[in-house]
């Protein structure tokens, strides 16, 4: 059978996994599916600010530049991600900030100077960045969240700021607002309907926001979005690109170790929503790649997060590595594509 890449290429669409760093240099058989069945990565951590620059000044990419050179060498693209969130960021500057020794000017500084250099650093080698991330509420009208970091510190206008500055950084990348349920996944609508009329109105105003990345986190105890499809496309005829940056679709399970799902239906919900997500993105021409989040459920984020009641059987492998159904479902849904 083909791999999931190679179906993927068929039609346009790339296919990619979120890379664990550490896994990439000590683990063959991790590396093996990585570079077998997928055309495009994401750094799961190594492009985020704590990693980038630990000490003020002080800037560290050899994590992501050994994923960079692993991405060429089997011929992928690579996401870049995230360039202005409010999780990740180095305790040098949250200290400063809190303590004051930071003003609000300097942050604007120090900001502009990170965004520009991190661009700068991989110009010519990222081919859509995450530049903004998770800047909306999950509340009933979503608004951009007024206690965010940055907008607390700066104000709303710094997310179109860093999208001028990302773009003079490297004009050729494509760049992305990447957000949790913003295609219908809280069955509301709201944070959909909130990011869409946010980015149309950026679009109008000549920021330059070239894409919409629906991170695509699912939850088996909860229905398919069905509204899925028809958000991308509200997207798509707003003049964007889309992608699914972040796929997964997480269950309750008996314990970290094996993953074993506690419900048995939910061995099918896993591969079934997982399906459903790829054929909306199938569905959409603007739906450029398709990546999912996490290589296999040991290395999963998931049972980490999720404890109590634990989730995880989120990804496409088991914790042995092995291939699931929800792999061989959507190698079927790509031959048939
Ligand atoms: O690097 C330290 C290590 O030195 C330390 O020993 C260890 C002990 O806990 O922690 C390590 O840091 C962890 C880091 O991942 C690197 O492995 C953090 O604790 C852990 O919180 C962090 O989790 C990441 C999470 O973002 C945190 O924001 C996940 O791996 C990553 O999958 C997750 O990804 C986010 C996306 O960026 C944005 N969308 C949501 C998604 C899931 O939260």
């Amino acid at each position: 059978k083909d791999s999931l890449g190679a179906l993927g290429s068929r039609i346009g669409l790339r296919i990619g996994n979120a890379v664990n760093d550490d896994k990439l240099t000590t683990d063959a058989t991790y590396t093996a599916i990585l570079a077998g069945q997928f055309t495009t990565v994401t750094a799961e951590n190594a492009m985020k600010w704590e990693v980038v620059e630990p000490s003020r000044g002080v800037n560290d990419f050899a994590a992501a530049d050994r994923l960079v050179t692993f991405a060429a060498a089997h011929r992928q693209l690579v996401r870049g991600h995230t360039l202005l969130w409010h999780n990740q960021i180095p305790g040098w500057l949250t200290s400063g900030v809190t303590d004051g020794s930071i003003s609000r000017s300097e942050l604007r500084t120090i900001l502009k100077r990170h965004v520009t250099t991190e661009v700068t650093h991989f110009k010519g080698k990222i081919w859509q960045w995450d530049v903004a991330n998770e800047f909306f509420t999950d509340s009933t009208p979503s608004t951009i969240n007024p206690n965010d970091f940055w907008v607390a510190n700066l104000g709303e206008g710094i997310i179109a700021d860093v999208f001028r500055w990302a773009r003079a950084a490297d004009p050729r990348a494509l760049l992305f607002y990447n957000d949790y349920n913003i295609a219908g996944e809280d069955g509301t609508n709201a944070k959909a309907d909130a990011v869409h009329a946010w980015a149309k109105g950026l679009k109008r105003q000549g920021v330059p926001i070239d894409g919409i990345g629906d991170q695509g986190h699912l939850d088996t105890q909860y229905p398919f979005p069905t509204t899925m499809t028809a958000n991308l496309r509200r997207y798509e005829a707003a003049g964007f690109k889309v992608a699914i940056t972040e796929a997964d679709v997480r269950t309750f399970v008996d314990n970290a170790t094996d993953q074993n799902p506690t419900d048995a239906l939910a061995l099918m919900a896993q591969p079934y929503e997982f399906s459903q997500m790829l054929k909306a993105c199938l569905a959409v021409r603007a739906c450029i790649s398709f990546t999912v989040w996490g290589v296999n459920d040991r290395d999963s984020w998931i049972p980490g997060f999720f404890t109590d009641p634990l989730q995880g059987y989120a990804t496409l492998h088991d914790v042995h590595l092995q291939p699931k159904p929800a792999f061989t479902t959507l190698q079927q849904d790509l031959t048939l594509a």
